[in-house]
């Protein structure tokens, strides 16, 4: 039995609750971190709209560093180091959606922090979900067992965040909403920070498969809105930023050998001169063999569903991918464990839900 602990329980924290649950006998969640004050003392089960399991969410983070459990499931909006750290120091290992992802390109003093702090522990962190996850940090090596000699890889996100009913990562974190010249990959500190992220994917496929990298850069186009738009209990307004493309490209000798861009929407508007992969993401390898894969997820590709439960999908793909690797953390060596280093991760309900 494997006891955890939810921290964050916004659109993925809840899937993987629901998850736990219903599906994974062997993890027992001890507690859960939450900061809206009205969620503070209700019944975890209830909160994840499950019966009651007799444990209260609290706002105390000192309560839950306190507990003895067996692997957090950090997934804040917004992630802190230090927290990680408190964490990681009190013995608990911790799987997160929000950072870590490849540490050999975290800040170096981060990086050292989180070091201490595991072998203090003697626990492991490790960051993963669908992408930055699976689609940047699985996919592309799984694919490039198939290559034998690489020139380019691309990984293109397209997706419109309209339905996205997490409204404070889309308006208050990237900045959807606001003016256009203020998007930059340096213009806040989330965006600087969500820019991070993805520069250390960029890095991390470059590392993965012997690219020797010379750097990785940033650079974002924002599009504005024709027209006003009503998206959940916000007003994006026409003139104000709806449309942003990222770039980060990893050069080897002014070359861009590895790259990752995003096509993000919100309120529908796509620009023309844009390019338009399917929704989704595209991963292309071009090489000897050259390949493409587009990878969607939904909530079912034979029964009719709502918006809401396919846009809730990729939330599902994303908590899913963490909450499965939670035995391998739990057993990797103190430190990091990466999508490198940790063995492939597969579903652990598996057929289990079939009647
Ligand atoms: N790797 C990937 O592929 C991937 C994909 C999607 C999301 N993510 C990341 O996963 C994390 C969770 O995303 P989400 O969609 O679940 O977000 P969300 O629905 O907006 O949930 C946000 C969570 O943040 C908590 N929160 C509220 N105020 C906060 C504050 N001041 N500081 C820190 N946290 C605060 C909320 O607390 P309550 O518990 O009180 O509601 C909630 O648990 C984010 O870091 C996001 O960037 C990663």
């Amino acid at each position: 039995m494997y006891r955890v602990i939810q921290w964050g329980t916004g659109a993925v924290g809840t899937e993987m609750m629901t998850a736990i649950l219903d599906h994974l006998d062997d993890l027992q969640l001890i507690g859960a971190k939450v900061y809206s004050e009205d969620k503070g003392g209700i019944d975890i089960g209830t909160l994840a709209g499950r019966a009651p399991i007799g444990v209260p969410a609290t706002t105390d983070a000192d309560a839950i560093l306190a507990l003895e459990a067996d692997c957090v499931l950090y997934t804040p909006r917004t992630a802190r180091v230090d927290e990680v750290c408190a964490l990681l120091a009190s013995g608990k290992n911790v799987a997160t959606t929000a950072f870590m992802f490849h540490p050999q390109r975290m800040q170096a003093a981060d990086r050292d922090r989180v070091l201490a702090a595991c072998e203090a522990g003697a626990s492991s962190v490790h960051g993963s979900g669908i992408n930055p996850g699976n689609l940047s940090g699985v996919l592309p090596l799984a694919l490039s067992g198939m290559s034998r000699t690489i020139d380019k890889i691309t990984l293109q996100e397209r997706a419109d965040w309209s339905v996205y009913e997490s409204t404070g990562i889309t308006f208050d974190n990237m900045a959807f909403g606001q003016p256009v010249d203020a998007i930059s990959p340096t213009a806040t500190e989330f965006l600087a920070f969500n820019s991070s992220i993805f520069a250390e994917q960029v890095w991390f496929i470059g590392d993965s498969l012997g690219a020797q990298l010379d750097e990785v850069t940033a650079t974002v186009e924002a599009v504005a809105a024709q027209e006003d738009h009503q998206i959940f209990d916000h007003l994006l307004r026409a003139g104000t930023t709806a449309g942003q493309r990222w770039n980060w490209a990893g050069m080897r000798d002014g070359v861009p050998l590895v790259e990752i861009e995003t096509l993000w929407t919100v309120g529908g508007e796509y620009p023309r001169h844009w390019p338009s992969p399917q929704h989704g993401w595209t991963l292309t390898i071009e090489g000897d063999p050259s390949m493409r894969t587009h990878f969607l997820s939904l909530a079912s590709f034979s029964r009719a569903a709502s918006m809401e439960e396919h846009v809730r999908s990729a939330n599902v793909a994303t908590a899913m991918q963490v909450l499965n690797a939670v035995p391998a953390v739990c057993a990797a060596p103190p430190g990091f464990a990466t999508t490198a280093t940790l063995p492939l991760i597969r579903s652990r309900a598996g057929f289990s839900a079939q009647p």
